[in-house]
């Protein structure tokens, strides 16, 4: 999820505005998908009433709380390392408690406590608003653990803190959980049942964050396109609604629509995207409003049909071609990215091959590209052995990683003389007096400053490319702003 992992926010820590009245300092890390991210700005809203200002330093902390992710071992490896800091920090500050949020604290549940006593509070993804009360054990001086998941809970009657990096761009959940049962994934046992969240919280959220200053939305959930609004409950419980509750349902194409024209101005975006609940109506609203930007995730895992079907996937090879030539046909310089894994369990070399002509056929703009990692209480863990040794695994990994840099410089070079609509989020790491945003297509654009701000469209035209940037100038502000 999405859930996309970005490498270089991993670990971040989330810092806001201090209230005066609160006194007791709160330092909260994040790791894992944009959902983690995004529900660590949830659980610090819950805090702040509670008393509690957050600190970017560990070692002033009264309460130290980690949100982590299980989705590969390596994930949770990081996340041991920072508890063994957090340990040799509260030697010197015994007053320092340490929590673990997020989807470690929900697949081990009280081994923390137990077993390991290496933290005093552990909170599942479902139980953020439990979180006083476990406070209030932990500070009387008990263990406190809350991994119940939820049928309902989507946390959207709480309005999040943002996380104050740039002040254009926002995610904004609007499904929780996942009922998808991929066999290499964790995430149906730490995150639960979907379930999706009233379109009118989502409205509200949006325009909120419109009347802040902010200029996109990326709307969040482990598999978008499966949003279904009926009034609250499971996704899987939709069968049994009553006639009206299904005549007045909100799918995610009308979501788009909800709020692509709550907010004409602002761009919007959506991450993930599951092949196989991925509707056409959701390409002709992309199509309809320009303001829901042309860029797909949109992950494989797999180009051979029958590794799809020992992961579950739901979809054959072909069935993902036709969505591809769909999207292409109805929107020819759609962005399209994916996420794969090399190694799953019984993968032969020809199965590969079958990756690598995937790849081939669809030439994405970019990807995420993964090793198995065997996880704990999955279906493949209990059904499969991990029988594909590790250098196979990073062999195959790093022919896919090439041949995917060749497709991303590929498109790239297509926009060399062309114009894109960019907005701006900071200063360009590599220099200062440059500006560096996206294209509608999520293509890092790096042009001067200029007159410029951050949070402008302007209209760049593209002199030259990396595989992963645009590099060009500004020829003006977009009528968007
Ligand atoms: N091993 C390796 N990669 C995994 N992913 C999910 N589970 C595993 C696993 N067990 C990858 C998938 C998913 C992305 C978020 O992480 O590609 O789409
Ligand atoms: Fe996000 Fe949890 Fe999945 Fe990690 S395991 S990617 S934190 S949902």
């Amino acid at each position: 999820m999405e859930k996309t992992i970005d490498e270089k926010v991993q670990g971040n820590s989330l810092v806001l505005k201090p209230q005066p009245s609160n006194s007791k300092k709160l330092f909260i890390e994040s790791y894992g998908c944009a959902m983690n991210f995004s529900d660590s700005e949830i659980v610090a809203s819950i805090l702040a009433k509670e008393g509690f200002n957050t600190t970017q330093n560990l070692e002033e902390a009264d309460l130290v709380l980690v949100n982590t992710c299980s989705i590969r071992e390596k994930a949770e490896q990081t996340v041991r390392k920072r508890l063994e800091k957090y340990n040799a920090v509260k030697r010197i500050n015994p007053g320092m408690k340490v929590g673990v949020l997020g989807c470690m604290a929900e697949r081990l549940k009280s081994k923390f406590l137990e077993e390991e006593k290496i933290v005093d509070l552990v909170v599942g993804p479902d139980a953020y608003k439990d979180l006083p009360n476990l406070i209030n054990e932990v500070e009387a001086g008990r263990d406190a653990i809350n991994v119940i998941l939820s049928k309902e809970e989507t946390y959207g009657d709480i309005s999040p803190v943002r996380l104050q990096s740039n002040g254009v761009s926002a995610f904004v959940s609007i499904t929780r959980g996942c009922d998808n049962m991929c066999t290499f994934c964790v995430v149906p046992f730490t995150r639960g049942r979907e379930r999706s969240r009233d379109p009118q919280s989502i409205v509200e959220e949006v325009n909120d964050l419109a009347a802040k200053g902010y200029k996109e939305v990326t709307l969040l959930g482990q598999n978008v396109d499966s949003y279904l609004w009926y009034g609250g409950g499971m996704k899987k419980d939709f069968k049994d609604a009553t006639e009206i509750q299904k005549a007045t349902a909100t799918n995610f194409a009308s979501l788009l629509r909800l709020v692509a024209e709550a907010q004409p101005k602002m761009r919007f975006r959506f991450s993930t995207s599951n092949p196989q609940d991925m509707t056409l109506d959701v390409i002709e609203m992309m199509l309809q409003y320009r303001n829901i930007c042309n860029y797909i995730h949109l992950p494989v895992q797999s180009g051979s049909n029958r590794i799809l079907k020992a992961m579950n996937r739901l979809h054959t090879r072909e069935e993902y071609f036709t969505l591809i030539d769909n999207i292409k046909e109805m929107i020819p310089d759609c962005g399209i990215s994916h996420d794969i894994i090399t190694g799953f369990p019984t993968e032969t070399e020809e199965d590969h091959q079958d990756t690598i002509s995937l790849l081939e056929y669809v030439k994405y703009n970019f990807g995420y590209m993964f090793t198995y990692s065997e996880r704990p209480g999955t279906l493949a863990e209990r059904k499969l052995e991990d029988d594909v040794p590790e250098e196979v695994k990073k062999r195959r990994l790093q022919e896919i990683v090439d041949l995917q840099q060749k497709h991303s410089k590929y498109r790239t070079k297509q926009y060399i003389g062309k114009t894109v609509e960019v907005l701006i989020e900071k200063e360009s790491k590599k220099s200062a007096e440059q500006f560096s945003g996206r294209s509608e297509q999520n293509i890092v654009v790096v042009f001067p400053k200029e007159n410029y701000k951050i949070g402008d469209f302007v209209l760049v035209k593209v002199n030259e490319c990396t595989s992963a940037t645009l590099i060009g100038e500004g020829i003006g502000l977009s009528n968007n702003n």
